[in-house]
């Protein structure tokens, strides 16, 4: 069985719709196990909800001593200044210890995002994401232009060939569309049929 965890950071909800869209295109790969998890909220609780943080996500909190369980990891978060959410950061500047062992050398490493506006900076957001994975010895992997959705010129979409991603619209009322997710699924399976690959070997 090859285990796939989807972790993610969201603080308004389109990093989490979209995240459980990694999942089932990761379910449509048999033989594999997938869980999404979340890592902590570092904003104090009553600070969040003057905020509007939702708060009630289904997700269960992750350790990083876990991530080490696992075939493949797939991050989301949501662009901060073209760059990943401090959640997310804060999570990963405590796996020194599984960068000291080695321990996710080799593992399958992908990432996907969200940003407000169309231009403001989901691929640096990813692409920089992707230093840190290649530090821990990770395995990169995208979306191949296989997956048509990258090629839709017919309405405003996320998606690129460095991972899924959604608009949430300066206003953060726009949810992840159709082709969003179904991208989103795409590159679940395919990080799936990699790691798969991989696990074989
Ligand atoms: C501090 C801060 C910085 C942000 N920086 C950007 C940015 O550089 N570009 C952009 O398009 N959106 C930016 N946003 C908007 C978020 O990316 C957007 O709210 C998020 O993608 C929604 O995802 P979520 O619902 O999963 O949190 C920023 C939001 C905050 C709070």
């Amino acid at each position: 069985m090859t285990k796939i965890l989807v972790l993610y950071y969201s603080m308004y909800g389109h990093i989490e719709r979209m995240a459980d869209a990694i999942a089932e295109g990761v379910r449509m790969e048999e033989s594999t196990e997938v869980l999404v998890k979340r890592v902590p909220e570092i904003i104090p609780e009553d600070r969040a909800r003057i905020m509007g943080v939702k708060l009630d996500q289904k997700a269960g909190i992750a350790t990083t001593e876990e991530l080490a369980n696992y075939d493949a990891i797939i991050f989301g978060t949501p662009t901060r200044f073209g760059n990943m959410a401090a959640q997310m950061r804060n999570f990963l500047d405590q796996t020194g210890k599984l960068w000291m062992d080695g321990s996710l050398i080799g593992k399958v490493g992908s990432v996907f995002t969200s940003s407000a506006t169309q231009h403001g900076g989901q691929e640096t957001t990813v692409t920089s994401f992707h230093s840190t994975l290649l530090h821990h010895g990770m395995v990169i992997v995208g979306v191949p232009y296989s997956c048509t959705g990258l090629t839709v010129m017919t309405e405003i979409t996320g998606g690129s060939p460095y991972g899924s991603s959604t608009l949430s619209g300066a206003d953060g009322k726009r949810m992840p569309s159709e082709n969003e997710l179904e991208i989103a699924r795409f590159q679940g399976r395919h990080v799936a049929q990699i790691a798969k690959r991989l696990k074989a070997k």
